[in-house]
Parts: C-alpha cells; sequence; structure tokens
C-alpha cells in the first residue's frame, strides 16, 4: 500500500511538469508538425514545402498572415489558439531567418478569429501567395 501512495505522490510531482512541457512550442512542434516539417523547418523535397528561412516571407504579402494560420497543419492542430499562436511565433522567430525578428507576433485573439476560416483551395492559394512574395523580391 505505502509503493502505492509513493508511487502516486510521485505522479502527482510529475503532473506540473508535464503539463509546462506541453505548452512549450519546440515540444508542440515536435509532437505535432516535425514528423512532416522536420526539426528545423526544412520539409521534405517535392511534398512538404521547406519553411527554413522562408516562413516570414507569407507575412509579407496580403493573406498571408492568414494563410499561416489556416493551413491544414496549424489550422487542425490539436492546439488551442493561444498555444498555436505561440507555436507560429515560435516558428517563425527559430527557422524563418533574421528579417523575422520584425514580424507582429499572433495573439490567441487573432489566431481565433483567422482559425474560424476555412481555407477553401489551401495550394491555389499558396501559389498565388509564393507567386506575390517571389515578384517582391
Ligand atoms: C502530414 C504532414 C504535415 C504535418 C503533420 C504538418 N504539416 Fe504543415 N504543411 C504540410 C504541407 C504538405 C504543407 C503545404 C501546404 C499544404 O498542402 O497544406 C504545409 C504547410 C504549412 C505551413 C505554411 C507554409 C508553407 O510554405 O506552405 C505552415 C505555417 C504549417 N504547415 C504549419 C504546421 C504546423 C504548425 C504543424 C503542426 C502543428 C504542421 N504544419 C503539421 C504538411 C504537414
Amino acid at each position: 500500500m505505502a509503493t502505492v501512495f509513493r508511487t502516486l505522490a510521485l505522479c502527482l510531482l510529475c503532473l506540473p511538469a508535464v503539463s509546462a512541457a506541453a505548452m512549450e512550442p519546440r515540444t508542440n512542434y515536435m509532437i505535432n508538425c516535425q514528423g512532416c516539417h522536420l526539426a528545423d523547418g526544412r520539409g521534405k523535397a517535392g511534398s512538404v514545402p521547406s519553411m527554413k528561412g522562408e516562413l516570414h516571407k507569407f507575412l509579407t504579402v496580403p493573406g498571408g498572415r492568414e494563410f499561416l494560420v489556416q493551413v491544414p497543419g496549424s489550422a487542425n492542430a490539436p492546439l488551442n489558439d493561444a498555444e498555436l499562436a505561440e507555436l507560429l511565433n515560435w516558428m517563425l522567430g527559430s527557422m524563418s531567418g533574421t528579417s523575422s525578428n520584425s514580424f507582429s507576433p499572433y495573439t490567441e485573439a487573432e489566431v481565433k478569429k483567422l482559425r474560424a476560416k476555412v481555407l477553401v483551395d489551401v495550394m491555389k492559394t499558396r501559389e498565388r501567395l509564393v507567386r506575390q512574395f517571389a515578384e517582391n523580391k
């Protein structure tokens, strides 16, 4: 019986650590995104586009800020709006090149609003945005 209590007490001690870790954007990325996007965001040639040094470019064209939230990988992630906002901010900062320091971070309220709209044609929207920022170079 003592062992059971000791085990229970130990488990309870672990709980705050586990839930705090689940909130960490890096951890959320590892669990939910890295399988496709890889650890550094470079993706998989031919199937998953690279975000490395690229992601912030979406913020430079109209509709791009919305797209990063509405793309299925983001919108359908098992994360709440605050976690998704934090995750996108972390991704923009950590894998998207130096100019990403200058973006205004997503907030929970913004993600909630954008996430409520379903992106109908993901590929077409993406192509349009990429064409736009390529032309802006
Ligand atoms: C099953 C593979 C897969 C997983 C898992 C995944 N993604 Fe993606 N992601 C893609 C693909 C493929 C695209 C290109 C657009 C599309 O076809 O949806 C993409 C595009 C994106 C983009 C836009 C960047 C661009 O260049 O198009 C963002 C932002 C993004 N994903 C975020 C996430 C986040 C955040 C997670 C985890 C919570 C995640 N993705 C999980 C496959 C995935």
